[in-house]
């Protein structure tokens, strides 16, 4: 088997987030090193503690667990709340975990990280402030980062904050802007172009209730209110899980297929946070991103499915209507 790719998971859970930790820690390709959390979806104590749930989960409360930046750099922070509950994780209000490895210092973790090991990867699944500001703390040790995958932004596909910005690109502008123009390598940019063709439905979300024991009832309950949700915001029946499709293309490129290009992130105003994606090379600037436009979405749910209950590879094969 190929050697696992090393990867720091940084990300503010939410629910999407917590079921892209599941499949991440799940996924025998990947070595999670640590998680880092930022606030976004919820404040980030409260994504502490539900990253460490996903961790209780899957056994693997031996991942660490770092505190990062409770505000954006210049925004006060607006949270996702009204969408993931008030606990982030469709308030299923769970109790306190107890066990785990919780520190503070989300950018100084990273630094660490990206300085004494090689080949280490990012998979930034919120808003950019950790990585923002372990950039501009020490620059030179992103050099030896392997890639960069954010889900985050949109191209062609209207915003779901504004008319034409993304969550994570929203609450912090700044941020995200300052990633994309000192990160120094390609940005695989995830945007809701891709991520909201992956629905899960409540055909896919009984079937994981039915053969998915322990985990399979977490992820029936944190999902309850996010279905609610997208029916009432978007008309929508299932809910759009983003996150988890940037560990899944991380994992394998052909899920996807998209082009190189430049991105600037709008500071402020009426487009605050639009990811602004030069595909017609109108400023002549090197690109910077990898723009996500096509993704497969029953090789994503299929993969998401076997790597989350391998043990029912065959039911989730032979089953009709789990798609
Ligand atoms: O816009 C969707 C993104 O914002 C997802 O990462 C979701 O978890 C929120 O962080
Ligand atoms: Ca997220």
């Amino acid at each position: 088997m190929k050697e696992r790719r090393k990867v720091i998971i940084d990300c503010d859970p939410g629910i999407d987030d917590s079921l892209a930790l599941l499949l991440a820690l799940k996924s025998k390709e990947l070595e999670v090193l640590g998680i880092t959390i930022v606030c976004g979806n919820v404040p980030a104590k409260q994504g502490v503690q539900n990253a460490l749930k996903a961790l209780e989960l899957c056994k693997s409360l031996h991942v660490p667990v770092y505190l990062g930046e409770e505000t954006p750099l210049k925004r006060e922070l607006v949270t996702a709340q009204d969408t993931h509950g008030e606990d982030g994780v469709g308030e299923c209000f769970f109790e306190e975990i107890n066990g785990g490895i919780v520190k503070n210092g989300a950018a100084h973790y990273i630094i660490e990280t990206l300085a004494k090991e090689n080949n280490v990867s990012i998979i930034a699944l919120g808003p950019l402030t950790n990585i923002a500001k372990a950039l501009m703390k020490d620059k030179e040790a992103f050099q030896n980062l392997d890639e960069f995958i954010s889900m985050g932004g949109a191209f062609r596909i209207h915003g779901n904050c504004s008319p034409v910005a993304e969550f994570n690109y929203w609450v912090d502008p700044q941020a995200a802007d300052y990633v994309y123009k000192n990160l120094g390598k390609k940005i695989h940019m995830v945007g809701l172009d891709v991520t909201r063709k992956i629905v899960l439905t409540p055909n896919t979300i009984e079937f994981i209730e039915k053969i998915g024991g322990e985990l399979g009832k977490y992820i029936k309950d944190i999902t309850r209110f996010y279905v609610d949700f997208h029916w009432k915001q978007e008309g929508i029946i299932g809910c759009v899980i983003n996150d988890p499709l940037a560990v899944a293309y991380f994992i394998d490129r052909s899920i996807c297929r998209g082009f190189s290009s430049s991105v600037e992130i709008v500071h402020e105003g009426i487009a605050m946070g639009q990811s602004i994606v030069d595909a017609e090379n109108f400023y002549k600037r090197e690109d910077n991103a990898f723009i996500l436009t096509e993704v497969d979405f029953k090789r994503f749910m299929l993969m998401f499915l076997e790597r989350l209950f391998p043990e029912k590879i065959n039911l989730i094969q032979n089953t009709q209507g789990v798609m």
